[in-house]
Protein backbone atom coordinates (compact mmCIF):
# COMPACT_ATOMS: atom_id res chain seq x y z
CA UNK A 1 0.00 0.00 0.00
CA UNK A 2 1.66 3.18 -0.92
CA UNK A 3 1.55 6.58 1.40
CA UNK A 4 -0.38 9.46 0.75
CA UNK A 5 1.41 12.97 1.26
CA UNK A 6 0.11 16.41 2.43
CA UNK A 7 1.55 19.23 2.05
CA UNK A 8 0.50 23.18 2.27
CA UNK A 9 0.62 25.02 -1.11
CA UNK A 10 0.73 28.36 0.31
CA UNK A 11 2.53 30.53 3.64
CA UNK A 12 1.11 27.48 5.93
CA UNK A 13 -2.40 26.99 7.97
CA UNK A 14 -3.84 26.41 4.93
CA UNK A 15 -6.07 23.70 7.05
CA UNK A 16 -3.88 20.81 6.77
CA UNK A 17 -4.40 19.68 10.14
CA UNK A 18 -8.38 19.06 9.67
CA UNK A 19 -7.48 17.57 5.99
CA UNK A 20 -5.15 15.06 7.74
CA UNK A 21 -7.22 14.29 10.45
CA UNK A 22 -10.28 13.59 8.09
CA UNK A 23 -7.99 11.51 6.14
CA UNK A 24 -6.75 9.60 9.03
CA UNK A 25 -10.10 7.52 9.59
CA UNK A 26 -8.73 4.49 8.22
CA UNK A 27 -5.59 5.37 8.36
CA UNK A 28 -2.89 2.39 10.32
CA UNK A 29 -0.02 6.15 11.02
CA UNK A 30 0.30 9.77 10.31
CA UNK A 31 4.21 10.75 10.23
CA UNK A 32 4.93 14.14 10.54
CA UNK A 33 7.62 15.28 8.54
CA UNK A 34 8.76 18.21 9.15
CA UNK A 35 9.15 21.48 11.42
CA UNK A 36 8.35 21.43 15.17
CA UNK A 37 6.70 23.33 17.57
CA UNK A 38 6.07 26.08 15.08
CA UNK A 39 3.21 24.62 13.19
CA UNK A 40 -0.45 24.89 14.72
CA UNK A 41 -2.75 22.48 13.23
CA UNK A 42 -6.20 22.86 14.24
CA UNK A 43 -8.73 20.12 14.49
CA UNK A 44 -12.60 20.58 15.88
CA UNK A 45 -14.44 17.57 16.85
CA UNK A 46 -17.57 17.20 18.26
CA UNK A 47 -17.07 21.22 18.82
CA UNK A 48 -13.67 21.13 20.54
CA UNK A 49 -11.34 23.02 19.13
CA UNK A 50 -7.68 21.17 19.43
CA UNK A 51 -4.48 22.72 18.34
CA UNK A 52 -1.83 20.25 17.75
CA UNK A 53 1.87 21.38 17.69
CA UNK A 54 4.08 18.87 17.17
CA UNK A 55 1.87 15.60 17.44
CA UNK A 56 0.48 14.29 14.62
CA UNK A 57 -2.98 15.55 13.81
CA UNK A 58 -4.20 11.98 13.13
CA UNK A 59 -3.90 10.97 16.86
CA UNK A 60 -6.96 11.96 17.08
CA UNK A 61 -8.52 8.94 15.86
CA UNK A 62 -8.72 5.91 17.71
CA UNK A 63 -5.48 3.25 17.15
CA UNK A 64 -3.88 5.74 14.41
CA UNK A 65 0.11 5.12 15.60
CA UNK A 66 1.75 8.96 15.61
CA UNK A 67 4.89 9.07 13.84
CA UNK A 68 8.02 11.93 14.20
CA UNK A 69 10.13 11.86 11.16
CA UNK A 70 14.02 12.41 11.57
CA UNK A 71 13.76 15.92 9.74
CA UNK A 72 11.76 17.42 12.18
CA UNK A 73 12.78 19.62 15.24
CA UNK A 74 11.54 18.32 18.86
CA UNK A 75 11.03 20.34 21.70
CA UNK A 76 10.76 17.35 24.33
CA UNK A 77 8.90 19.79 27.02
CA UNK A 78 6.49 21.08 25.00
CA UNK A 79 5.94 17.87 23.09
CA UNK A 80 5.12 16.11 27.16
CA UNK A 81 2.41 19.21 27.67
CA UNK A 82 1.24 18.70 24.28
CA UNK A 83 0.88 14.88 25.12
CA UNK A 84 -0.56 15.82 28.95
CA UNK A 85 -3.37 18.46 27.26
CA UNK A 86 -3.94 15.56 24.69
CA UNK A 87 -5.15 13.00 27.10
CA UNK A 88 -7.12 15.71 29.09
CA UNK A 89 -9.15 16.33 25.88
CA UNK A 90 -9.94 12.42 25.96
CA UNK A 91 -7.54 11.23 23.39
CA UNK A 92 -4.58 9.39 24.97
CA UNK A 93 -1.25 9.00 23.67
CA UNK A 94 -0.31 6.37 25.14
CA UNK A 95 2.20 3.74 23.49
CA UNK A 96 0.76 5.53 20.11
CA UNK A 97 3.45 7.68 18.99
CA UNK A 98 7.24 6.75 17.96
CA UNK A 99 9.80 9.42 17.30
CA UNK A 100 12.90 9.18 15.05
CA UNK A 101 15.79 8.44 16.79
CA UNK A 102 17.59 10.89 14.29
CA UNK A 103 15.36 14.38 15.64
CA UNK A 104 17.27 16.49 16.96
CA UNK A 105 16.23 17.94 19.96
CA UNK A 106 15.27 22.16 20.18
CA UNK A 107 17.53 23.27 23.39
CA UNK A 108 16.21 25.92 25.66
CA UNK A 109 19.18 28.19 24.17
CA UNK A 110 18.08 28.14 20.94
CA UNK A 111 15.22 30.15 21.61
CA UNK A 112 17.96 32.73 23.35
CA UNK A 113 19.71 32.78 20.17
CA UNK A 114 16.28 32.96 18.02
CA UNK A 115 15.60 36.24 19.76
CA UNK A 116 19.10 38.15 19.45
CA UNK A 117 18.81 37.21 15.83
CA UNK A 118 15.64 38.49 15.27
CA UNK A 119 16.12 41.54 17.02
CA UNK A 120 19.71 42.31 15.41
CA UNK A 121 17.57 42.36 12.17
CA UNK A 122 15.21 45.12 13.29
CA UNK A 123 13.14 46.17 11.05
CA UNK A 124 14.28 42.93 8.44
CA UNK A 125 13.24 40.68 11.17
CA UNK A 126 11.66 37.13 9.45
CA UNK A 127 9.06 37.39 11.93
CA UNK A 128 9.61 34.11 13.38
CA UNK A 129 7.48 32.08 15.75
CA UNK A 130 10.15 31.88 18.31
CA UNK A 131 10.49 28.52 19.19
CA UNK A 132 13.84 27.98 18.46
CA UNK A 133 13.18 26.09 15.48
CA UNK A 134 16.52 28.19 13.32
CA UNK A 135 19.27 28.01 15.79
CA UNK A 136 18.37 24.07 16.09
CA UNK A 137 18.26 23.35 11.99
CA UNK A 138 21.79 25.48 11.98
CA UNK A 139 23.39 23.26 14.51
CA UNK A 140 21.97 20.23 13.54
CA UNK A 141 24.01 21.14 9.92
CA UNK A 142 27.28 22.73 12.02
CA UNK A 143 27.39 18.93 13.24
CA UNK A 144 26.95 19.84 16.22
CA UNK A 145 23.72 19.17 17.13
CA UNK A 146 21.86 17.53 19.99
CA UNK A 147 19.38 14.33 18.83
CA UNK A 148 17.00 12.41 20.92
CA UNK A 149 19.30 8.78 20.47
CA UNK A 150 21.89 10.72 22.37
CA UNK A 151 19.60 10.32 25.56
CA UNK A 152 20.08 7.21 25.54
CA UNK A 153 23.56 7.52 27.12
CA UNK A 154 22.28 9.87 30.15
CA UNK A 155 25.51 11.13 31.15
CA UNK A 156 26.95 12.31 27.93
CA UNK A 157 23.68 14.07 26.80
CA UNK A 158 23.36 15.32 29.83
CA UNK A 159 27.02 17.48 29.91
CA UNK A 160 26.65 18.24 26.19
CA UNK A 161 23.49 19.95 26.96
CA UNK A 162 24.59 21.82 29.86
CA UNK A 163 27.78 22.75 27.81
CA UNK A 164 25.06 24.06 25.37
CA UNK A 165 23.48 26.13 27.92
CA UNK A 166 27.01 27.76 29.10
CA UNK A 167 27.99 28.37 25.56
CA UNK A 168 25.01 30.26 25.13
CA UNK A 169 25.22 32.58 28.34
CA UNK A 170 29.31 33.27 26.90
CA UNK A 171 28.17 34.29 23.12
CA UNK A 172 25.24 36.45 23.94
CA UNK A 173 26.26 37.57 27.17
CA UNK A 174 23.60 36.91 29.11
CA UNK A 175 22.37 39.29 32.16
CA UNK A 176 22.08 37.37 35.48
CA UNK A 177 18.41 36.53 35.09
CA UNK A 178 18.82 35.52 31.95
CA UNK A 179 21.18 32.61 32.88
CA UNK A 180 19.33 31.83 35.87
CA UNK A 181 16.60 31.02 33.39
CA UNK A 182 18.58 29.44 30.79
CA UNK A 183 20.03 26.92 33.14
CA UNK A 184 16.62 25.99 35.14
CA UNK A 185 15.13 25.72 31.41
CA UNK A 186 18.02 23.49 30.79
CA UNK A 187 17.29 21.02 33.70
CA UNK A 188 13.99 20.62 32.82
CA UNK A 189 14.59 20.12 29.22
CA UNK A 190 17.19 17.28 30.08
CA UNK A 191 14.81 15.47 32.13
CA UNK A 192 12.21 15.49 29.36
CA UNK A 193 14.65 14.27 26.87
CA UNK A 194 15.58 11.23 28.77
CA UNK A 195 12.46 10.31 29.20
CA UNK A 196 11.37 10.57 25.66
CA UNK A 197 13.97 8.37 24.78
CA UNK A 198 11.80 5.33 25.45
CA UNK A 199 10.04 6.90 22.13
CA UNK A 200 13.16 6.74 19.94
CA UNK A 201 12.99 4.13 16.70
CA UNK A 202 13.95 3.70 13.19
CA UNK A 203 10.65 5.02 11.64
CA UNK A 204 12.03 3.60 8.27
CA UNK A 205 11.52 0.60 9.65
CA UNK A 206 8.67 1.38 11.43
CA UNK A 207 6.73 2.71 7.91
CA UNK A 208 8.16 0.54 5.76
CA UNK A 209 6.55 -2.54 7.59
CA UNK A 210 2.98 -0.93 7.88
CA UNK A 211 3.19 -0.63 4.00
CA UNK A 212 4.09 -4.30 3.53
CA UNK A 213 1.38 -5.25 5.85
CA UNK A 214 -1.41 -2.96 3.26
CA UNK A 215 -1.73 -0.68 6.29
CA UNK A 216 -2.40 3.40 5.22
CA UNK A 217 0.27 6.20 5.75
CA UNK A 218 -0.26 9.96 5.55
CA UNK A 219 2.75 11.71 5.56
CA UNK A 220 1.26 15.21 7.51
CA UNK A 221 3.90 17.94 6.21
CA UNK A 222 3.72 21.27 8.17
CA UNK A 223 4.32 25.39 7.30
CA UNK A 224 3.81 25.79 3.44
CA UNK A 225 5.49 25.34 0.24
CA UNK A 226 6.29 29.32 -0.14
CA UNK A 227 8.10 29.17 3.81
CA UNK A 228 10.38 26.39 2.17
CA UNK A 229 14.08 27.29 2.67
CA UNK A 230 14.90 26.23 -0.81
CA UNK A 231 11.69 26.94 -2.54
CA UNK A 232 9.82 29.44 -0.93
CA UNK A 233 10.17 33.65 -0.42
CA UNK A 234 13.90 33.34 1.09
CA UNK A 235 15.13 34.87 3.37
CA UNK A 236 11.45 34.74 5.10
CA UNK A 237 11.13 31.49 5.21
CA UNK A 238 11.04 29.00 7.68
CA UNK A 239 14.31 26.21 8.06
CA UNK A 240 13.05 22.95 7.31
CA UNK A 241 11.96 21.80 4.03
CA UNK A 242 8.44 21.40 3.66
CA UNK A 243 7.66 20.26 0.54
CA UNK A 244 6.51 17.07 -0.65
CA UNK A 245 10.02 15.67 -1.74
CA UNK A 246 11.03 16.36 1.76
CA UNK A 247 8.50 13.13 3.04
CA UNK A 248 10.39 10.51 1.70
CA UNK A 249 13.89 12.11 3.52
CA UNK A 250 12.19 12.87 6.35
CA UNK A 251 11.19 8.98 6.92
CA UNK A 252 13.32 6.81 5.01
CA UNK A 253 11.06 5.78 2.05
CA UNK A 254 11.56 5.97 -1.43
CA UNK A 255 9.72 8.10 -3.71
CA UNK A 256 8.19 4.85 -4.73
CA UNK A 257 6.39 4.75 -1.92
CA UNK A 258 4.34 7.48 -2.60
CA UNK A 259 1.21 7.45 -4.75
CA UNK A 260 -1.18 10.30 -3.59
CA UNK A 261 0.18 14.25 -2.95
CA UNK A 262 -2.68 16.41 -1.56
CA UNK A 263 -2.11 19.95 -1.61
CA UNK A 264 -4.07 22.12 0.63
CA UNK A 265 -4.66 25.62 -0.04
CA UNK A 266 -7.16 28.24 1.12
CA UNK A 267 -10.05 29.98 -1.12
CA UNK A 268 -7.79 32.94 -0.56
CA UNK A 269 -4.18 33.78 0.92
CA UNK A 270 -3.01 34.22 4.46
CA UNK A 271 0.64 34.73 5.59
CA UNK A 272 1.87 35.64 9.38
CA UNK A 273 5.46 36.82 9.44
CA UNK A 274 7.05 39.33 7.34
CA UNK A 275 8.14 38.95 3.21
CA UNK A 276 6.15 39.82 0.37
CA UNK A 277 2.91 39.21 -0.34
CA UNK A 278 1.76 40.19 -3.77
CA UNK A 279 -1.94 39.89 -3.24
CA UNK A 280 -2.11 41.32 0.12
CA UNK A 281 -5.05 43.42 1.34
CA UNK A 282 -4.43 45.89 3.83
CA UNK A 283 -7.70 47.11 3.61
CA UNK A 284 -10.70 46.89 5.88
CA UNK A 285 -11.57 43.67 2.82
CA UNK A 286 -8.23 41.88 4.27
CA UNK A 287 -9.53 42.94 7.50
CA UNK A 288 -13.48 41.49 7.18
CA UNK A 289 -11.50 38.31 5.63
CA UNK A 290 -9.49 38.14 8.67
CA UNK A 291 -12.14 37.87 11.12
CA UNK A 292 -14.80 35.86 9.07
CA UNK A 293 -11.77 33.39 9.06
CA UNK A 294 -11.06 33.92 12.47
CA UNK A 295 -7.25 34.38 11.01
CA UNK A 296 -5.14 34.58 13.64
CA UNK A 297 -1.85 31.80 14.58
CA UNK A 298 -2.68 28.80 16.22
CA UNK A 299 0.61 29.07 17.85
CA UNK A 300 1.58 32.93 18.93
CA UNK A 301 -1.89 34.02 18.27
CA UNK A 302 -0.69 36.96 15.98
CA UNK A 303 -3.27 38.53 13.54
CA UNK A 304 -2.28 36.51 10.16
CA UNK A 305 -1.94 39.19 7.00
CA UNK A 306 -4.49 38.19 4.53
CA UNK A 307 -5.31 38.74 0.90
CA UNK A 308 -6.72 37.10 -2.33
CA UNK A 309 -6.08 33.80 -3.65
CA UNK A 310 -3.25 34.07 -5.20
CA UNK A 311 -3.00 31.55 -8.32
CA UNK A 312 0.56 31.92 -9.77
CA UNK A 313 2.03 31.10 -6.20
CA UNK A 314 -0.56 27.95 -6.14
CA UNK A 315 0.60 27.12 -9.47
CA UNK A 316 3.96 27.22 -8.61
CA UNK A 317 3.20 25.43 -5.12
CA UNK A 318 1.23 22.52 -6.76
CA UNK A 319 4.27 22.08 -9.49
CA UNK A 320 7.01 21.72 -6.61
CA UNK A 321 5.02 18.83 -4.57
CA UNK A 322 3.56 17.06 -7.46
CA UNK A 323 0.26 17.52 -6.45
CA UNK A 324 -1.67 14.88 -7.76
CA UNK A 325 -4.84 16.82 -6.46
CA UNK A 326 -5.89 19.81 -4.24
CA UNK A 327 -8.56 20.55 -1.14
CA UNK A 328 -10.01 24.42 -1.12
CA UNK A 329 -10.55 24.82 2.33
CA UNK A 330 -12.40 28.12 4.13
CA UNK A 331 -14.51 28.62 0.75
CA UNK A 332 -17.15 29.74 3.39
CA UNK A 333 -14.89 32.58 4.38
CA UNK A 334 -15.93 34.07 1.23
CA UNK A 335 -19.94 33.77 1.77
CA UNK A 336 -21.40 37.26 1.15
CA UNK A 337 -18.93 39.38 -0.49
CA UNK A 338 -20.56 41.11 -3.88
CA UNK A 339 -16.67 40.33 -5.91
CA UNK A 340 -13.79 38.29 -5.43
CA UNK A 341 -10.44 38.72 -7.57
CA UNK A 342 -8.39 36.18 -7.94
CA UNK A 343 -4.58 36.88 -9.06
CA UNK A 344 -4.26 35.02 -12.44
CA UNK A 345 -0.38 36.45 -13.41
CA UNK A 346 1.82 39.45 -12.52
CA UNK A 347 2.43 42.05 -14.52
CA UNK A 348 6.46 41.62 -14.18
CA UNK A 349 8.89 44.40 -12.93
CA UNK A 350 10.89 44.79 -15.88
CA UNK A 351 14.46 45.29 -13.71
CA UNK A 352 14.36 41.84 -12.49
CA UNK A 353 15.26 38.73 -14.56
CA UNK A 354 12.41 36.29 -14.67
CA UNK A 355 14.35 33.59 -17.00
CA UNK A 356 14.13 32.22 -13.35
CA UNK A 357 10.59 32.00 -11.41
CA UNK A 358 11.56 34.45 -8.21
CA UNK A 359 9.60 33.81 -5.20
CA UNK A 360 12.53 35.38 -3.03
CA UNK A 361 12.45 38.72 -1.22
CA UNK A 362 11.73 40.49 -5.04
CA UNK A 363 8.40 38.78 -5.19
CA UNK A 364 6.79 41.45 -3.91
CA UNK A 365 8.14 43.64 -6.47
CA UNK A 366 5.42 42.32 -9.52
CA UNK A 367 2.02 43.81 -9.60
CA UNK A 368 -0.84 41.07 -9.50
CA UNK A 369 -3.04 41.21 -12.49
CA UNK A 370 -7.03 40.26 -10.94
CA UNK A 371 -9.78 38.54 -12.46
CA UNK A 372 -12.85 39.51 -10.77
CA UNK A 373 -14.95 36.96 -10.02
CA UNK A 374 -18.83 37.35 -8.93
CA UNK A 375 -19.54 36.11 -5.09
CA UNK A 376 -22.36 34.53 -3.63
CA UNK A 377 -24.43 36.04 -0.86
CA UNK A 378 -25.70 32.31 0.85
CA UNK A 379 -23.89 31.12 3.94
CA UNK A 380 -22.62 27.72 3.20
CA UNK A 381 -20.95 26.81 6.26
CA UNK A 382 -21.13 23.01 6.96
CA UNK A 383 -22.25 22.18 3.47
CA UNK A 384 -21.09 18.66 2.36
CA UNK A 385 -22.81 18.98 -1.05
CA UNK A 386 -21.25 20.17 -4.20
CA UNK A 387 -24.63 20.22 -6.23
CA UNK A 388 -25.71 22.31 -3.19
CA UNK A 389 -23.30 25.47 -3.69
CA UNK A 390 -24.03 28.25 -5.31
CA UNK A 391 -23.38 28.43 -8.67
CA UNK A 392 -20.74 31.46 -7.93
CA UNK A 393 -19.19 29.36 -5.64
CA UNK A 394 -19.02 26.46 -7.96
CA UNK A 395 -17.49 28.63 -10.38
CA UNK A 396 -15.05 29.98 -8.05
CA UNK A 397 -13.90 26.71 -7.39
CA UNK A 398 -13.60 25.84 -10.93
CA UNK A 399 -11.67 29.21 -11.59
CA UNK A 400 -9.01 27.93 -9.11
CA UNK A 401 -8.85 24.53 -10.47
CA UNK A 402 -8.12 25.55 -13.80
CA UNK A 403 -5.64 28.19 -12.97
CA UNK A 404 -3.63 25.68 -11.42
CA UNK A 405 -3.95 22.67 -13.45
CA UNK A 406 -4.64 20.26 -10.55
CA UNK A 407 -8.30 18.71 -9.75
CA UNK A 408 -9.88 20.46 -6.50
CA UNK A 409 -10.80 17.31 -4.88
CA UNK A 410 -12.24 18.41 -1.99
CA UNK A 411 -13.59 21.54 -0.46
CA UNK A 412 -13.91 22.56 3.10
CA UNK A 413 -16.80 24.44 3.92
CA UNK A 414 -15.90 24.87 7.73
CA UNK A 415 -13.29 24.27 10.62
CA UNK A 416 -15.56 20.84 11.54
CA UNK A 417 -14.29 17.55 10.82
CA UNK A 418 -17.01 16.73 8.73
CA UNK A 419 -17.29 19.95 6.94
CA UNK A 420 -15.91 18.65 3.60
CA UNK A 421 -17.70 18.34 0.05
CA UNK A 422 -16.12 15.31 -2.02
CA UNK A 423 -16.42 15.78 -5.68
CA UNK A 424 -16.07 12.38 -6.45
P1 LIG B 1 -2.82 24.20 9.42
O1 LIG B 1 -1.65 24.80 10.11
O2 LIG B 1 -2.64 24.09 7.94
O3 LIG B 1 -3.28 22.91 10.01
O4 LIG B 1 -4.02 25.24 9.62
P2 LIG B 1 -4.41 26.02 10.98
O5 LIG B 1 -5.11 25.10 11.87
O6 LIG B 1 -3.25 26.77 11.52
O7 LIG B 1 -5.36 27.15 10.41
C1 LIG B 1 -6.53 26.83 9.74
C2 LIG B 1 -7.69 27.49 10.51
O8 LIG B 1 -8.86 27.41 9.71
C3 LIG B 1 -8.04 26.77 11.80
O9 LIG B 1 -8.58 27.68 12.71
C4 LIG B 1 -9.12 25.77 11.36
O10 LIG B 1 -9.98 25.39 12.43
C5 LIG B 1 -9.85 26.58 10.35
N1 LIG B 1 -10.46 25.87 9.22
C6 LIG B 1 -9.99 24.79 8.53
N2 LIG B 1 -10.80 24.54 7.47
C7 LIG B 1 -11.78 25.47 7.53
C8 LIG B 1 -12.90 25.78 6.68
O11 LIG B 1 -13.14 25.16 5.66
N3 LIG B 1 -13.68 26.83 7.06
C9 LIG B 1 -13.43 27.59 8.17
N4 LIG B 1 -14.25 28.60 8.44
N5 LIG B 1 -12.39 27.34 8.96
C10 LIG B 1 -11.57 26.30 8.64
P1 LIG C 1 1.68 25.44 10.12
O1 LIG C 1 2.21 24.03 10.10
C1 LIG C 1 2.31 29.67 9.29
C2 LIG C 1 6.40 31.18 9.62
C3 LIG C 1 6.64 32.18 10.75
C4 LIG C 1 7.73 33.03 10.13
C5 LIG C 1 8.57 31.99 9.37
C6 LIG C 1 9.80 31.50 10.12
O2 LIG C 1 0.76 25.74 11.23
O3 LIG C 1 1.13 25.80 8.77
P2 LIG C 1 10.09 29.88 12.23
O4 LIG C 1 9.60 30.02 13.63
O5 LIG C 1 9.63 28.64 11.54
O6 LIG C 1 11.57 30.07 12.11
O7 LIG C 1 9.44 31.13 11.46
O8 LIG C 1 7.70 30.89 9.12
N1 LIG C 1 5.80 29.89 10.05
C7 LIG C 1 4.51 29.58 9.86
N2 LIG C 1 3.49 30.29 9.35
N3 LIG C 1 2.10 28.39 9.65
C8 LIG C 1 3.12 27.65 10.13
O9 LIG C 1 3.00 26.33 10.39
C9 LIG C 1 4.39 28.25 10.29
N4 LIG C 1 5.57 27.80 10.76
C10 LIG C 1 6.44 28.82 10.59
O10 LIG C 1 5.49 32.94 11.02
O11 LIG C 1 7.19 33.91 9.18
MG1 LIG D 1 -1.17 26.38 11.41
Amino acid sequence: MPATIVTGLQWGDEGKGKMVDHLAENAAAVARFSGGANAGHTVVVNGRRIALHQLPSGLLRPGVLGIIGASCVLDPVSLTEEMLSLEEEGFPVDDRLTISGNVHLVHPAARYFEKTDESSLGEDSVGTTGRGIGPTYVRKFSRRGLRLEDAAIPGSFTRRSNDMAEECVRQLGLGREEEDALREETGVFNGHALDLVTRASDVSMVISRILRSDGIVIAEGAQGTLLDPDHGTYPYVTCGSCVAGAACVSLGIGPVMIDEVVGVMKAYNTRVGNGPFPTELTDELGDRIREKGNEYGATTGRPRRCGWFDGVLASYAARLNGSTWTVLTLLDVLSGFPELMVCKKYQLDPEIDLTLFETGARLGRHVPVFETLPGWQEDITGETSWEALPKNAREYVLFIEKLTGVPVRAVSTGPAREDLIWRT
